[in-house]
């Protein structure tokens, strides 16, 4: 189960007057020891565009723990990003195997296909029947297509920018929604490992807007500047009480412990009636030679 806590206006309303303390946020896991996250007040982050009001959770790691609680805290988290490089092998192998495997049936099938029609004679039902199936096996293809890209999209295998093009276009597809993406600066350069955590959270964002938001507008930002890479993923939709527990919900945990696998920072705004913003910071990988 999974819980986020955030603290009251009232409180950051009074840490706001008093000029002390940080805003703090508290995000729970079952069994996990609940994590102090830390905002540094007043800092000029550039995403409380949304609203003045806009409550903030920060993902981060502040461990107060006896040396015995963190080492299995720790313990904890290398199991996790162990069973997530897992995870993600296992999609890259699936993938492939579908795509390879089952593609290439499916093309020596259309290939037997057509000539068979070709054997048939013309404008009898058996023709038409070859036909009927030739369009069949183009409907599997399609599918066969979807499932790979849904697993692990090809385009992650050119970078990240390709992969969040794909992406955008996937979701205007199916989610009927405008969504632009735009990429400022040079492409980040990132490890294979960085660009998948930084596609899977964007692909978690986007699923959350489709499913929840009511959004008719989502723009995803990607900027490159100096060693840091600046990616936002902002909908216009109906937003969020971030008070609410979400027992069940786990796609902003998800999110949060691929953030601290890649030692980026992710931050998620929102506040009813004025949209949600998704905001991480990653360091961007030394290009290689
Ligand atoms: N863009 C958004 N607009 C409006 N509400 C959102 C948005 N993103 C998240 N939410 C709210 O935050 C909740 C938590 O999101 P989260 O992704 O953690 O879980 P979930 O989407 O409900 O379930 P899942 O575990 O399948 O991801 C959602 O249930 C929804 O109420
Ligand atoms: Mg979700």
């Amino acid at each position: 189960m999974a819980r986020w806590n955030v603290i009251s206006e009232s409180r950051r309303a009074a840490e706001r007057r008093e000029n002390t303390g940080p805003h703090q946020i508290a995000a729970t896991t079952a069994g996990v020891k609940p994590e102090t996250v830390v905002t540094p007040r007043c800092r000029d982050d550039g995403v409380h565009s949304i609203t003045d009001k806009l409550l903030k959770v920060e993902v981060g790691c502040m461990s107060k723990d006896t040396k015995g609680e963190s080492q299995a805290v720790s313990e904890r988290q290398a199991l996790s990003a162990h069973l997530e490089a897992v995870r993600e092998g296992e999609r890259k192998r699936i993938a492939m195997e579908i795509h390879d495997e089952l593609g290439q049936l499916l093309t020596a099938l259309r290939i037997e296909v057509s000539l068979l029609r070709q054997k048939l004679l013309p404008d009898s039902i058996a023709v038409q029947k070859a036909e009927e199936m030739r369009m069949l096996i183009e409907t599997i293809m399609g599918v066969v297509r979807s499932v790979v890209n849904q697993l692990r999209p090809a385009a992650l295998n050119f970078g990240i920018v390709p992969a969040l093009e794909w992406l955008a276009e996937d979701f205007r597809h199916r989610a009927q929604i405008a969504c632009c993406l735009h990429v400022v600066g040079p492409e980040p350069c990132l490890s294979e490992m960085h660009a998948t955590g930084v596609f899977r959270i964007v692909q978690e964002s986007l699923t959350n807007i489709a499913r929840h938001s009511s959004a008719s507008q989502v723009e995803i930002r990607l900027t490159k500047s100096d060693s840091e890479i600046d990616l936002v993923v902002r909908d216009n939709g109906q937003g969020f009480d971030m008070l609410v527990d979400r027992l069940g919900s786990y796609g902003f945990l998800g999110m949060a412990e691929r953030a601290r696998m890649m030692d980026a920072h992710l931050k998620i705004d929102s506040h009813l009636g004025s949209g949600s913003v998704i905001r991480l910071r990653i360091q961007d990988d030394p290009p290689r030679s």
